[in-house]
């Protein structure tokens, strides 16, 4: 790996990144005093009128916050004591000491490496909450992410009607059509994202099964068979002879994506793929949609007993609520997760989830924020292989499924660059406009 590619970072004029520390940034935490403002009654309710000093102690925080994104200034430390607290310390002082040979430029909103900023200024946000006495455990996020499950409840009833179809024992169903409909939907699920607008429009509904086959040719890289054939048919044939066959999805957003990736775990194990499927998720709200546990939890008790829920939504939410108390599938968000570090590192610097991960057959990334991290947030040039850009990382083998929302991509094939060149010449819009999509195989 002599030849890394230079990070991505928000200071390159008319990339999305400079767009996104620009306008979504700010817009983010414009957002959540918008937010407070609104809710100051409802809050005062709940928690009590002591909860004001609360709300303008975070209030006065992000003006602040927003006045040094625009101004780029440097990041400053977060002065809190939590679990994470001392790497986040050790972290930055080592980049501000250009420690890191790679960071010798100011450690500032624009200058700063993209990844790393962005992974700071959410762990900010909380950290703000997390300092107060009755908010900090409240999830500013959470009414998007409950939204955008609301607002796709026929997606869900038709993707939760063709599982239960397929789960059967003796459903008479193409296992490779099976796995191929189940992953792609599970991939488009991750275009009905809002952190992209900022959380005010996610309209975006294209995650039903039906438009699963009709966006096949945007699917830059498909390498779905070749890991049917390498990773899950052996491991269907071992199912006789093995009793505690993993498989792991670190999960993405909340919402219709997460439904659809219980979806993916209710199949592994229903087929006969998997004893096991262990998702993970993140310990604090996380780049606006991301998983936590609450969100997990509200999830299943929404297709259980949800208003204006569909039969097939709740057949589901019983079968997913069942595997959740049997150990089947199990929920774990270690800090690694919300660290800004790319995933070659978590040898090093988590040795315990490296370790674990060792266990598994397969592992499901999902979404851009972690394929971000696969790469490492660098310029690869297009043709740059996959395992060169994931830089050894391989605790076992593993499956990214991403739609592109961010400027870095490996592993493209020769005609694939010639067709998006034709296509689009100088304009790198399919690289951030999640209309186009890759399923990759790695660590083998
Ligand atoms: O701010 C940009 C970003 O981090 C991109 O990676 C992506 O556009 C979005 O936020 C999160 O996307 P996802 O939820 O698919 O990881
Ligand atoms: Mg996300």
């Amino acid at each position: 790996y002599d030849h890394l590619a230079p990070k991505l970072r928000g200071k390159k004029e008319g990339t999305f990144a400079y767009y996104t520390v620009r306008d979504r940034w700010p817009k983010i935490v414009t957002g959540l005093v918008d937010q407070l403002a609104q809710k100051r009654a409802s809050l005062i309710e709940k928690y009590g009128s002591e909860v004001e000093s609360d709300i303008a102690a975070i209030l006065e925080v992000f003006s602040k916050l927003r006045y040094e994104i625009m101004t780029d200034k440097p990041l400053c430390n977060l002065m809190d004591t939590q679990l994470d607290s001392e790497m986040w310390r050790n972290l930055l002082s080592d980049m501000r000491t250009a420690a890191m040979p790679d960071e010798v430029e100011d450690l500032t909103f624009f200058k700063g490496p993209w990844l790393f900023v962005e992974c700071w200024l959410y762990r900010f946000i909380w950290s703000t909450f997390a300092k107060t006495i009755r908010l900090s455990e409240y999830d500013y996020f959470q009414d998007s992410k409950r939204k955008n499950f609301l607002d796709h409840l026929p997606q869900i009833e038709e993707s939760a009607a063709f599982i239960n179809k397929i789960s059967a024992k003796d459903a008479p169903v193409h296992e490779l059509f099976g796995i191929n409909t189940i992953l792609k939907m599970s991939l488009w699920g991750n275009r009905a994202d809002m952190s992209l607008t900022g959380g005010d429009d996610h309209t975006l509904a294209m995650s039903s099964m039906s438009a699963s086959s009709k966006l096949a040719d945007f699917v830059l890289i498909d390498d779905v068979n070749d890991m049917i054939v390498k990773v899950l048919g052996p491991l269907k044939i071992n199912a006789n002879h093995e009793t505690n066959r993993r498989i792991d999805i670190i999960l993405d957003n909340s919402g219709v994506e997460l439904t659809g990736d219980l979806i993916v775990a209710e199949f592994f194990i229903s087929r006969g793929f998997a004893d096991k499927v262990v998702i993970h998720g993140k310990a604090i709200p996380w780049f606006v949609s991301d998983v936590t546990k609450p969100d997990l939890d509200w999830t299943i008790e929404q297709l259980k007993n949800g208003e204006n829920i569909g039969e097939e939504s709740r057949a589901l939410g019983e079968k997913l609520e069942k595997r959740m108390k049997s150990g089947q599938i199990v929920y774990q968000d270690h800090l690694f997760w919300i660290s800004p570090h790319a995933y070659y590192a978590m040898e090093k610097e988590a040795r315990d989830l490296y370790d674990d991960l060792k266990n598994s057959s397969l592992i499901i990334f999902k979404g851009d924020l972690n394929y971000r991290k696969l790469v490492g947030d660098r310029d690869w040039d297009l043709d740059t292989s996959f395992k060169t850009a994931c830089r050894g990382f391989a605790p076992c083998p593993f499956m990214a499924l991403r739609t592109l929302k961010a400027e870095t991509v490996a592993g493209l094939s020769e005609e694939s660059i010639a067709i998006l060149l034709e296509k689009f010449e100088e304009d790198n819009t399919w690289m951030t406009s999640g209309e186009y999509a890759v399923c990759q195989l790695g660590g083998i």
